[in-house]
């Protein structure tokens, strides 16, 4: 049994003359959370629209399910949740829903029933009615992950999914992703958030589109003998690959 969902194997993309993945290589096994963090322009976001299949690599490998990204066989397989909403702002919530339940060919009982857990979810259910513009970049937000994992796909990629989220439905996603993560879902999250991050199985860290250290967060402190994730990233800043991660 083969319980790799993602491989990426000297995944190099290059913008112009701007190299914004440089040579990453990582692997991800069935059920992981798999935190990617590090500074703006570090590489997250194309990475994730790498896997998606919405960029394609300028050289190496990205595959899902033992497929190259971007294959449409894999599609529904997938649940994508953008940096900036991919919502319909002139729909309303549950029209955006019903957009995204069509595309991935969920029909009659098996859509209402996954459109009310979804709406439930992310506590929009009284807000089924309005429409995206008129909700707050925290509901738009809330929108777009019940947008994501409606379908429920084996493999979600979520790019910052609790920016402008209050903690405690920060809380109540993470609850989410977690029990998710037990029943076998993979989770690729993009955070700032070190909180969060000391929540996820394993941690990239990426800097400048490399891999500065990828570990658990058990692991990271422990090899850096500091005290906090926030301390440890810093000094990984700071020194980089010569930290002696193994
Ligand atoms: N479509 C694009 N065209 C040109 N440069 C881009 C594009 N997308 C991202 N970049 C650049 O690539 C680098 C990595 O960006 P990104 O993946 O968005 O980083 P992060 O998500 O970690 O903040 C940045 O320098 C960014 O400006
Ligand atoms: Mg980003």
């Amino acid at each position: 049994m083969n319980d790799e969902v993602v491989r990426v194997e000297e995944l190099t993309k290059d913008f112009g003359a701007l190299r914004a993945l440089d040579r990453l290589s990582l692997t991800i096994p069935r059920g992981t959370i798999y935190g990617l963090v590090g500074p703006n322009g570090s590489g997250k976001s194309t990475l994730i629209k790498i896997l998606t299949g919405l960029l394609r690599p300028t050289s190496g490998q990205a595959t899902l399910f033992g497929q190259t990204a971007g294959t449409i066989s894999i599609r529904r397989r997938i649940g994508y949740m953008p940096q900036l909403e991919g919502l319909y702002l002139d729909l309303t919530v549950e029209e955006n829903l019903q957009f995204f339940a069509s595309v991935y060919g969920l029909k009659g009982a098996d859509q209402r029933v996954r459109t009310e857990e979804a709406l439930s979810l992310v506590e929009l259910t009284a807000r089924r009615g309005s429409k995206g513009e008129e909700l707050s970049g925290g509901l738009r937000q809330r929108l777009s992950l019940a947008c994501a994992l409606l379908h429920r796909p084996e493999l979600l990629l979520l790019d910052e999914p609790t920016v402008g989220v209050d903690p405690e439905l920060r809380q109540t996603f993470w609850e989410a992703f977690t029990r998710m993560a037990g029943e076998g879902t993979t989770l690729i999250i993009s955070t700032h958030y070190l909180e969060e991050a000391s929540r996820c199985r394993r941690l990239a860290m990426l800097r400048d589109g490399q891999l500065l250290v990828e570990e658990s967060p058990a692991r990271i402190l422990e090899s850096t003998g500091e005290a906090s994730l926030e301390e440890a990233f810093l000094r990984l800043g700071k020194e980089g690959r010569r930290v002696g991660l193994a």
